[in-house]
């Protein structure tokens, strides 16, 4: 049976350390700041958000809500974009995705400071991430590094298959994945054989949205399996990509949905804005 990776009780262990760092940064003057701009009322985002703010509020990082109509045009959200750009009190500045129709997620991406960039979207911080430079990168592969790190499995050397080329997960973690030494392909819709493909996999990640797309004849026996998707089925309950109940006899660990990938993202964008905001301390 696969170890379950259990993103639940990693991401309170880190929430609880950096509730400790922010208590010593606040001792001495600085109180990490999260601004987070809401644009519309899509309920997927809306519940994203909330989650966000309340875990920032239970560590003690000050979480500043923008919520603007949907109905916002790109003149006004630039402008509050460059207000907060010149806020010396706001460490990071996260613009919740998708955006409404009217509105160029590029333009408004490329507008926030790529030193307030919690998101790791810019196209700086994209470029940091692939030269190997120290920088904020996008919070969900920062939280599936942390996952394999709190577990010891070492990506030095592994063959890693990453199915799904988002900017948001698939592409910046294949950059981390470089980064740490693994060996690393990117899967895709067009992909030809991906069943073998992904049988070589010994870190197998799927970030694509297709409910229990994996199944145990795409896995390779005591592969570590990390399942990004999370989707509603017909039956209100949380699917992921991979078809768990099948894969677990096979893979040697493997994350649960929910309570795998998820709670590590949002300790991840709490980590990274921490980490802003010592900048302000240390430069
Ligand atoms: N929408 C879904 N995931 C994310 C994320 O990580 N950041 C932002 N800004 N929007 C999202």
């Amino acid at each position: 049976m696969a170890t379950r990776l259990d993103g639940k009780v990693v991401s309170k262990r880190i929430l609880s350390e950096l509730q400790q760092t922010v208590t010593g940064l606040a001792q001495q003057g600085v109180t990490p700041t999260l601004a987070v701009i809401l644009v519309g009322s899509d309920p997927a985002s809306q519940v994203y958000v909330r989650n966000k703010q309340r875990r920032a509020e239970e560590i003690g990082v000050r979480s500043l809500m923008f919520k603007l109509p949907e109905e916002t045009s790109q003149k006004t959200l630039l402008a509050k974009v460059a207000e907060l750009n010149q806020d010396p009190d706001v460490d990071g500045i996260l613009v919740q995705l998708p955006l409404p129709k009217q509105l160029d997620e590029r333009v408004v991406i490329n507008s926030i400071d790529p030193d307030k960039d919690v998101d790791g979207f810019s196209p700086v911080s994209v470029g940091r991430l692939w030269t190997n430079e120290p920088t904020v990168v996008a919070s969900t592969p920062y939280g599936i590094m942390a996952l394999l790190d709190a577990y010891q499995i070492d990506v030095t050397g592994k063959r890693v298959v990453i199915v799904g080329r988002s900017n948001i997960v698939g592409r910046p973690l294949a950059g981390l994945m470089v980064n740490h030494d693994a060996t690393v392909t990117i899967a895709h819709s067009k992909t030809r054989d991906l069943k073998a493909l992904t049988r070589e996999a010994d870190i197998l990640v799927v970030a694509i949205g297709v409910p229990h797309f994996i199944g145990a004849d795409a896995v390779k026996p005591g592969a570590t399996v990390i399942d990004v998707g999370i989707s509603r089925g017909a039956d209100g309950k949380l699917h992921g990509d991979v078809d768990a109940d099948a894969v677990e006899p096979v893979a040697g660990a493997l994350t649960p949905v929910p309570g795998g990938v998820g709670p590590m993202t949002i300790a991840s964008l709490m980590a990274q804005t921490v980490e802003l905001a010592k900048r302000r301390l240390h430069g």
